[in-house]
């Protein structure tokens, strides 16, 4: 046994040794792709990916050797440290140096060296693994402009198959999971019973996995004078928390919004139906009985339980699965030391199950927890794009269906739009501004997109420019759909709208810029109520404003009650500012007055209707993308990669179209990963 592991050790050790850490060679791929050396850089960037597998794999490995040790805390801590330290030792050689910053798990987390492999690839004419990391990191970047565009390209080259667009990075519980979908579609519920096992069982090994991981090390924090037990509470806590966000880690698709249910319940839900169609009751009644250690107030679920048992020959009193059984325990255990860390420590807890039961819950923390869950629901959940955040929720708004929204733009991009403006006035050419119809004082124009895309190609105005306009109403539109969680919605006008107050008329002046009024219905301030009829447009049925500036007077936006009068909310006009809302009634609504400058913002509207979607929109993207334009398709061929935010096609600087680029660019992390990308 001896000789064996003598053997054995060093060969573990030279092998692992020879693989430098995940972030170094990410750094190097990097800096060869901005130097266009292309074979380097793709090597680098897989060398990257791999390394980063087998460090993760090392540290799993390690996690299940030095699985729960004896009962004593000594035991239980320090020996487990212990072994954990000199399993990575002979795991990895220097476990510290391949700890990444948070930052930097975040780059890989997101794909990121997806983007760059991408164009590599494409630049090597290795068009199928272009393709398949295009696919993987738009898998994980669904919003991502620059990407969207690339797809669209690599769908429409010859070299690339259907085949080709694959995530590469599929974790293989969600790979079973959609097979076993299409299997249950097709009906064939034997072969999708199995495969749906198959998938829950992947799916519980990801959740173990993710909780090894989250015993890795930590960076230290401020160095602030703490008692010890205060440091280990701390630790011990942050420990904790993480492993109760892997359901969510396991549970997201990435890049899409949460789902409302977790990856083991919907697993269960699904085994629970097909199981009782094949009558095979024994393992339905088990996977209920699972089922209700979530949830064990469900009517719905006891009473199927009753029946299976019923078909069972009244045979009650059968367990849950172990496996499920397990996971609950342990789950509730932690949370129960969370919530008394959270009373008696002060140290917060965002709870990531909506199944917890109350009792865990200390009653004292009872309303708070309450409180604190709503606020993160209406906080929208996890946002679509990562630099826009909510800043009045419906409830701040004093309203249901109405929310603000910021960062939609960045400051450049609103000051790309306002020159937009400026090119579009001095073109003279059908952007005049010409006197408000609802008030005298003001002046006002307004841009279609289309119109502003056809002065593009006339060369009456920059391109980018107008193209941003065309973005900025993509991103008002995902976000629609994604904060109110409405049916596709479908573009029913946009509209850049400027308001501009006369000099020399602004003396005590009473009315509004725009009155007040809704916007798919008549509103009857008398008989306090709305119409739903034409001249209204009936079928919009939300409103988004997303506003380019405040350097002016007057102007806030503001929501009254159907009377007209009595004011419910008001918000500020700020650049990259988006305020959504239903565009009935219950979101009656005016601008005051500008009293001096110049007021614009982009005013969209959408409908759930696919009949009432207008055919400008569809025109515009077709100029956008370059579609029906065989002339462009030559030099449109190209991806144009690397760009790291949601949004940085347009932001960044077309004089270096393959450079990355991007808001990332400006972060700084220790290992200065960041100022490559
Ligand atoms: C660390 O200290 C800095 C400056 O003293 C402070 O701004 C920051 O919030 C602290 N961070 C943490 C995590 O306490
Ligand atoms: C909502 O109503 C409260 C109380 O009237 C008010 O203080 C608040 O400003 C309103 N919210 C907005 C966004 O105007």
């Amino acid at each position: 046994m001896r000789v064996l592991l003598l053997i054995l050790l060093p060969l573990t050790l030279a092998q692992s040794l020879s693989l430098p850490p995940p972030d170094e060679l990410l750094m190097d791929g990097v800096a060869l792709f901005s130097r266009g050396d292309w074979s380097g850089a793709r090597d680098r960037l897989w060398g990257a990916l791999r390394s980063l597998r087998e460090v993760r794999g090392a540290r799993l490995r390690c996690g299940e050797e030095c699985g729960p040790r004896g009962a004593h805390l000594e035991e239980l801590v320090l020996e487990r440290a212990d072994c954990l330290l000199s399993c990575e030792k002979l795991q990895l050689g220097q476990p510290s140096l391949y700890r990444l910053t948070p930052e930097t798990e975040k780059i890989f987390l997101r794909g990121a060296p997806y983007n760059y492999l991408q164009l590599a690839h494409y630049k090597l004419e290795e068009l199928d693994e272009a393709a398949a990391a295009a696919f993987t990191f738009f898998t994980r970047n669904p919003h991502h402009e620059q990407i969207q565009d690339d797809l669209r390209r690599y769908r429409r080259m010859k070299g690339v198959q259907q085949e080709s667009l694959r995530d590469l990075e599929e974790p293989p519980h969600r790979a079973l999971f959609s097979q076993a979908q299409s299997l249950l579609s097709e009906g064939k519920m034997a072969p999708a019973v199995l495969k749906l096992e198959e998938s829950l069982s992947a799916c519980l090994s990801a959740l173990r996995a993710c909780r090894t991981l989250c015993e890795g090390t930590r960076e230290k924090e401020n160095q602030t004078h703490q008692e010890i037990s205060e440091v280990i509470a701390d630790y011990y806590t942050r420990v904790l928390q993480c492993k109760q966000r892997c359901i969510v880690d396991v549970s997201l698709a990435p890049g899409r919004k949460r789902p409302k249910q977790d990856s083991i319940v919907s697993h269960l839900r699904l085994l629970q139906d097909s199981y009782s169609q094949l009558r095979e009751w024994e393992s339905a009644a088990e996977i209920a009985r699972s089922l209700s250690l979530f949830h064990p107030r469900d009517q719905s679920l006891l009473k199927n339980l009753q029946s299976y048992e019923e078909k069972l020959g009244g045979k009650s009193g059968g367990k849950p699965r172990e496996s499920i059984a397990s996971y609950v325990r342990q789950t509730l255990a932690e949370k129960k030391l969370l919530y008394y860390a959270m009373e008696n420590l002060d140290i917060p807890f965002q709870d990531q199950d909506v199944w917890t039961p109350e009792e865990i819950v200390p009653e004292s923390l009872r309303e708070r927890v309450r409180a604190e869950r709503t606020a993160a629901e209406e906080a929208g959940g996890d946002l679509p794009y990562e630099e826009v955040s909510v800043t009045l929720t419906p409830r701040q708004m004093n309203g249901t269906v109405r929310v603000t929204l910021d960062g939609v733009l960045s400051k450049e991009e609103c000051e790309s739009l306002l020159s937009l403006v400026q090119e579009a006035e001095a073109s003279g050419d059908g952007f005049k501004a010409r006197r408000s119809s609802y008030t005298p004082k003001e002046k006002f124009q307004a841009l279609t997109v289309l119109r502003a895309l056809e002065m593009a190609s006339a060369g009456s105005v920059d391109t980018t420019r107008a193209h941003l306009f065309y973005y900025a109403g993509e991103r008002a539109h995902v976000l629609a759909q994604s904060y109110f969680e409405t049916s596709p919605l479908h573009f029913s006008y946009t509209q850049l709208v400027c308001r501009t107050a006369i000099e020399g008329e602004q003396e005590g002046r009473s009315d509004a810029s725009h009155p007040v009024h809704a916007d798919n219905c008549i509103l009857d301030t008398e008989e306090k109520a709305c119409w739903k009829e034409p001249p209204a447009y009936i079928h919009r049925d939300y409103s988004a404003m997303i506003y380019l500036n405040d350097d002016f007077q007057g102007g806030n936006l503001f929501f009254t009650e159907l009377d007209g009068k009595s004011v419910t909310a008001e918000v500020r006009p700020q650049c990259g500012r988006l305020v959504m809302y239903g565009s009935g009634g219950e979101n009656a609504h005016g601008v005051r007055a500008v009293t001096a400058g110049r007021r614009c913002a982009i005013a969209l509207w959408f409908t759930e209707s696919a009949e009432q979607a207008e055919q400008e929109r569809h025109q515009a993207k077709i100029l956008v993308k370059g579609d029906t334009n065989p002339r462009e398709e030559k030099e449109k061929e190209t991806p144009r990669a690397g760009r790291e935010t949601t949004r940085s096609r347009i932001s960044s600087n077309d004089d270096e179209p393959d450079r990355p680029s991007g808001r990332q660019q400006r972060r700084r992390t220790t290992r200065n990963i960041k100022d490559e990308l």
